[in-house]
């Protein structure tokens, strides 16, 4: 049983004598250890089950943390953004100091940090006195933790968890990469290239190319995948079969008596919201006994609709293909940094 609680100093020391503590962010549930000591963060790899090539985001609480983790010169464009988007759910990929344990970087020259804006994540990055690695706590691949009690079902072996109920946001951070007047989109997320184009009009903003290679394994084909079949559907199907529920982002005609296998993400058609609660619709088909297969009626990539899909593709990937136990399929390289 892992203990569960909301004492945040109690946390903090055993984030600082290289324990493991799970904590709410805005985004999605963290599993964090002292990002600046290598052993504690090779716990988190172990409790996740995740591959050693899968860096780690760090957490902080000031901006002033920066120059601990970012290499100097830092990029005005960063502060620029720092003061713009933070405390929030953008994380930025720079070049890393020698502090940084090379574990968090999975041995890249550099490393993704990013400022929570959840009170009791910044709390215990406060108290603890030191930046916070954190991955998403969950099972490598499996679906992201939104309440505390998706953690405990998922991580058997953590020291502590911090219960802050249900996560905001619901949707892991956008992960861009800053490299002089470019910014390029890793992971589409709640801050949407639409939004960073307008509050950066001189900047060129790219999105990333996966042909490339892979930097982060948001950027896997498979990823977030729940342990139940998902199948995605252009429109709405005419029937919907009694073992089968449906996820649906906005308000559509619903086919005659499928009310109760329905889950309407957002009433009004508004998908942050739906956004918000699409990782807690998952979760919940995946405990439901009466549910084998669960199918979603895509939605237009544009705006969150672009990191919405983002996410949903990648978990029903698996479903319509050849995967391994990684997450990667056939004709997908492992990311180039670990292969020499
Ligand atoms: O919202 C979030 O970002 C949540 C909360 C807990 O903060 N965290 C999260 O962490 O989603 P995780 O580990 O599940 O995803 C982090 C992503 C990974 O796909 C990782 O590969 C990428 O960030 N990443 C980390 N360091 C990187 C780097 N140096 N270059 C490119 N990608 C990097
Ligand atoms: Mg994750």
């Amino acid at each position: 049983m892992i203990k569960s609680g909301k004492d945040i100093i109690f946390a903090s020391k055993l984030i600082r004598d290289g324990k493991l503590v799970a904590f709410p962010t805005e985004t999605v549930y963290g599993l964090g250890a002292n990002g600046l000591d290598a052993k504690a963060v090779a716990r988190i790899f172990e409790a996740k089950k995740r591959p050693s090539f899968d860096p780690l985001i760090l957490h902080i609480s000031s901006i002033d943390d920066l120059e601990t983790v970012f290499k100097k010169p830092i990029s005005p464009l960063i502060f620029q953004l720092a003061e713009k988007y933070w405390p929030g759910p953008l994380t930025i990929v720079a070049p890393k100091t020698t502090k940084v344990p090379d574990i968090v970087s999975a041995g890249l020259s550099t490393v993704a940090v990013r400022m929570p804006s959840h009170k009791v994540a910044q709390k215990l990055i406060k108290q603890a006195g030191v930046p916070i690695a954190a991955p998403s706590a969950n099972l490598f691949g499996r679906l992201s933790p939104t309440q505390a009690q998706h953690v405990k079902e998922q991580l058997t072996t953590i020291d502590y968890l911090l219960d802050g109920g249900t996560t905001n946001i619901g949707l892991e951070s956008t992960i861009i990469a800053v490299s002089g007047n470019t910014i390029e989109i890793l992971r589409p997320g709640a801050i949407t290239p639409d939004r960073l184009q307008a509050d950066f009009p001189k900047v060129k903003i790219v999105a990333s190319s996966t042909e490339k290679h892979i930097q982060a394994p948001g950027q896997l084909k498979s990823h977030y995948s729940p342990r139940k079949p998902l199948y995605l559907y252009d429109e709405m199907p005419e029937v919907l079969p009694a073992y089968a529920g449906l996820l649906l982002f906005e308000p559509a005609p619903i086919p005659e008596g499928a009310q109760s296998k329905i889950k309407l993400l957002s009433a009004t058609g508004d998908l942050l919201e739906a956004a918000s609660n699409m990782f807690n619709a998952l979760h919940d088909f995946e405990a439901d006994r009466s549910i084998e297969q669960i199918y979603a009626v895509k939605i237009k990539e544009e705006g969150i609709g672009l990191a919405i899909m983002d996410r949903i593709n990648k978990a029903a990937y698996r479903f319509t293909h050849f995967v391994d136990e990684n997450g990667i399929s056939e004709g997908e390289g492992l990311p180039q940094q670990s292969q020499t």
